[in-house]
């Protein structure tokens, strides 16, 4: 059986909607997590898209997640679910104690609903106003940092916009 290991940064870390032969902790180089990728497939609408991440290249930083080692079905199925501007870049995976090569899925500036950079406001605010047939974008992100905190894995901009949202809203911090 052909296997592959993939990086998940966003939802695949608290959301793996797929069978997995394993998950480690695991980290790739030279990438940060961004809210820079538009949805209207999931997150959103066609005229009032959500904000999800995206990858963007960062000398020198690492960006932490989680691994999963998969069949070639679950990667049919990931290209199914993520066909909104997203592509496979091969990558090469830190795990806890071995370096795999694996596959991210990578929104770049060139798909059409790439949207960028923005004040954090209005990207919290965007987020505050979406939501899509996967559900709102503020459950998409305050379940990204809470997964993240439990993991132990700190993200500045994923925490400055889950603080803002949830002052925004009035919900809880922790
Ligand atoms: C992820 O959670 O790693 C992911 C983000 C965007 C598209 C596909 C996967």
């Amino acid at each position: 059986m052909q296997d592959f290991w993939i990086f998940g940064y966003g939802s695949l870390i608290w959301r793996p909607d797929f069978p997995f032969l394993e998950s480690r902790p695991g980290n790739i180089c030279h990438w940060s997590r961004r809210f820079w990728q538009g949805s209207h497939d999931h997150r959103g609408t066609k005229n009032r898209p959500g904000r999800v991440l995206t990858l963007i290249a960062s000398e020198g930083k690492l960006c932490y997640g989680r691994a999963f080692r998969v069949t070639k079905e679950v990667l049919a199925h990931l290209d199914q679910r993520e066909k909104n501007g997203y592509k496979r870049h091969d990558v090469s995976i830190q795990l806890p104690s071995t370096r795999v090569a694996g596959i991210v899925y990578i929104a770049s500036q060139q798909n059409a609903a790439f949207l960028g950079d923005a004040p954090l406001e209005a990207i919290a605010d965007q987020i505050c106003q979406s939501e899509g047939p996967s559900g709102s974008n503020v459950e998409y992100l305050t379940k990204l940092a809470d997964a993240l905190k439990g993991l132990r894995i700190n993200d500045d901009h994923v925490f400055r916009l889950d603080a803002l949202v949830r002052k925004k809203l009035g919900l809880d911090t922790n």
